[in-house]
């Protein structure tokens, strides 16, 4: 039986193509109450393998990113718009998208962050409801409202898009130490000089 605690989601099979190509549900990981709330695409297959967001190639650049801001991945919470591996790594479908809608809601809600950073087009749009250019909004701050709650959003590009590109990267980087400033976290694992990346937003 089908089955959330608002957080954590067991035995869903409302994708089918998702349950095929899924080895297990990988749900959103981190402190229930983090100001921080990092929400990606979907997991990939190292996702899929270890069972938690952001642990492969792309996950190092976040932990990197944050590690520079001054903070840990413990200290926030990181998920994604749905949690089953799409087939061959491909985009998730509008279906797909809006079965999981409800479980992300649900954690958004729980979790109550500061800011909600969106990792790319895909969890952007998702999350908007409308069509976005990635690159030119990434480091926006968008007031939304998930029903009758408001919530800020913080839009990024996603941390793959840095591995080839030093503009994507340091927008990245830029972003984040944004969303560590306006969290008001952060100074513990701070490295290099110390001074955020970004002194104004
Ligand atoms: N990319 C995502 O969007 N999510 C993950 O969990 C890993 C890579």
């Amino acid at each position: 039986m089908e089955q959330s605690d608002g957080l954590c989601v067991n035995n869903c099979r409302r994708c089918p193509a998702l349950v095929e190509s899924r080895s297990r549900i990988v749900n959103g990981i981190g402190p229930e109450d983090a100001g921080l709330l990092f929400v990606g695409e979907g997991p990939g297959q190292t996702e899929d393998q270890q069972g938690e967001p952001f642990v492969g190639r792309s996950g190092s650049v976040l932990d990197e990113a944050l590690g520079e801001a001054g903070l840990l991945r413990e200290e926030i919470r990181i998920t994604n718009c749905v949690r089953c591996r799409p087939p061959e790594n491909r985009d998730p479908t509008s279906d797909e998208l809006a079965n999981c809608r409800g479980y992300l809601y649900s954690e958004i809600s729980a979790v109550d962050p500061d800011v909600v950073i969106t990792l790319g087009k895909v969890p952007s749009q998702h999350l908007l409801d409308r069509s976005v250019a990635i690159t030119s909004e990434a480091g926006s701050i968008v007031e939304t409202r998930f029903g009758d709650r408001p919530q800020r959003l913080l839009l990024s590009v996603h941390p793959a898009a840095t591995l080839y590109d030093r503009t994507q990267r340091e927008t990245f980087f830029e972003t984040i130490a944004k969303a560590v400033d306006i969290a008001g976290v952060g100074g513990g694992a701070r490295s290099g000089n110390g001074q955020s990346r970004l002194g104004e937003f």
